[in-house]
């Protein structure tokens, strides 16, 4: 008999989690005035807010937090971090931030010198969106179509549309000063984008002049995909991959909080010394000194080890297989999300839930409040409310999907949690003819307005 898959790990120590009743859960969505992101963890009982900064670190990163060298600089562990990225990367100039917005800070402050410049990108997330726009310039979505449909089954849904790219660039010669490229993307359902893609993205903006930002946060989980699903890289190891994935692009930024398996950092990477230089200038007012940028000496040697860790083929599909276990009961349940699963999440298409809901009460805010109520579980909205307001106009940007993202934290629940959560969904699913009034803002801030909005539950 062949043998069932099962982890690349065990279990060394566990964190206690506790369920609630569903008046407790009424009083406190409530109080947090219908945003998931003002409950307390405690109210939680799984909590799928976000992967970022929520995985376990393994004995090997914990051992080597005591290893870490707090030098103010020139710090061992800097040195060793460094050496990891440029290794994985080939990018030789290597600064370390706070974490993934932070590195965006620094790069778009040296970059985005003047109001009015144009940023492509396949789908911004919301920070690099937010770090674009509050300097007064454009982030434009240049993604294939294909991510908008979401029962549409092809392989790279992140991929970029290069006829939107080519007129972006056209129209606006002079004016872009980078592009954005995330790997995953997240935006659209942490969507892989494929080698060919990634390359002739590249090579595109490279004839019009204009260098390529890698958003990396989750780049092994894209090497993954490439590797399973992209011909002639079947007997590439995730390491190859990654190296080839960076030689086309300029420069990355990274949130280590995903694909580093660390809770909290980020670096950029570049092998541009122009770009070293004028970064250097932000990163030490902004973050702190070169050899740490925000980082604990302990972080970055706890960031080394979970760099290599997981650019190892049987973590990703671990992980992989986990999130495709959730999709299959999901599929089992008729529950419709953006297929295939993503890398570190399945996005629950929520527009085909609730259908009786129109766009103005926000479906997915509203689902992801029924889920919470249902059993406790914390997902998170990534539809009409993250779109924000267009900076312009000031309406409401309802032209992307609605999403409620049951996001899945690396090495942290097991399959039992993951059957937990398709049963409630499916429990809100049973139910949504009964729900026919969603949501009404109540109070939100001009820029990223979904971490601190405040709702009332329509009647
Ligand atoms: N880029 C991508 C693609 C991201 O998903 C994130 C964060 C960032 C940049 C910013 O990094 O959080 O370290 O400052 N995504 C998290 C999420 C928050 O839940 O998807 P950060």
């Amino acid at each position: 008999m062949e043998l069932p898959f099962a982890e690349a790990w065990k279990i060394k120590m566990v964190e206690p989690i506790r369920k609630s009743t569903r008046a407790e859960r009424e009083k406190w969505l409530l109080e947090a005035k219908n945003n998931i992101f003002m409950l307390k963890s405690d109210q939680v009982y799984i909590d799928l807010n976000t992967d970022s900064g929520t995985g376990s670190m393994s004995d090997r990163q914990w051992a080597a937090l005591m290893l870490g060298d707090e030098s103010y600089s020139g710090s061992r562990s800097f040195f060793e971090f460094k050496d990891v990225v440029t290794l994985l990367t080939g990018f030789q100039y290597v600064i370390p931030t706070h974490q993934g917005r932070a590195a965006e800070n620094v790069l778009f402050s040296h970059l985005l010198s003047k109001p009015g410049m144009v940023v492509p990108g396949n789908a911004h997330f919301d920070t690099t969106k937010g770090h674009i726009e509050s300097r007064k310039c454009f982030a434009i979505d240049v993604t294939t179509p294909d991510a908008k449909n979401t029962q549409l089954e092809v392989p790279f849904k992140g991929n970029v549309d290069l006829v939107k790219l080519e007129q972006v660039l056209k129209e606006n010669q002079g004016n872009v000063p980078f592009m954005v490229l995330t790997v995953t993307n997240n935006t659209v359902g942490g969507q892989p984008v494929s080698m060919e893609n990634i390359k002739a993205t590249c090579e595109l903006c490279h004839k019009y002049g204009v260098p390529v930002n890698m958003d990396s946060a989750r780049f092994a989980e894209n090497a993954y995909f490439i590797k399973t699903r992209e011909k002639g890289y079947e007997n590439k190891t995730i390491k190859e991959i990654a190296k080839e994935m960076f030689s086309y692009a300029d420069s990355m930024t990274m949130s280590a909080k995903k694909d580093g398996l660390v809770n909290m950092g980020g670096f950029i990477a570049t092998n541009r010394e122009d770009w070293y230089e004028g970064c250097k200038r932000f990163c030490i007012p902004f973050e702190g000194f070169l050899t740490y940028g925000g980082m604990n000496g302990r972080d970055m040697a706890a960031l080394a080890v979970g760099l290599m860790e997981n650019t190892e083929f049987d973590m990703l599909d671990t992980r992989i297989q986990q999130v495709q276990y959730l999709a299959k009961k999901l599929d089992e349940y008729g529950i419709p999300y953006q297929r295939p699963a993503g890398g570190h999440a399945i996005f629950v298409d929520a527009d085909k839930v609730l259908t009786n809901i129109p766009k103005e009460e926000f479906p997915a805010q509203t689902l992801t409040c029924e889920l919470y109520l249902e059993a406790g579980i914390r997902a998170c909205e990534i539809g009409y409310i993250l779109a924000d307001r267009d900076p312009v106009t000031r309406e409401n940007r309802f032209g992307g999907l609605d999403f409620v993202r049951l996001c899945i934290p690396r090495r942290v629940y097991t399959n039992n949690h993951m059957d937990v959560i398709a049963a409630a969904l499916k429990n809100v699913y049973d139910r949504r003819n009964e729900i026919t009034r969603g949501l009404k803002i109540t109070k939100e801030a001009p820029l990223m307005r979904h971490f601190t909005v405040e709702l009332e539950r329509l009647k």
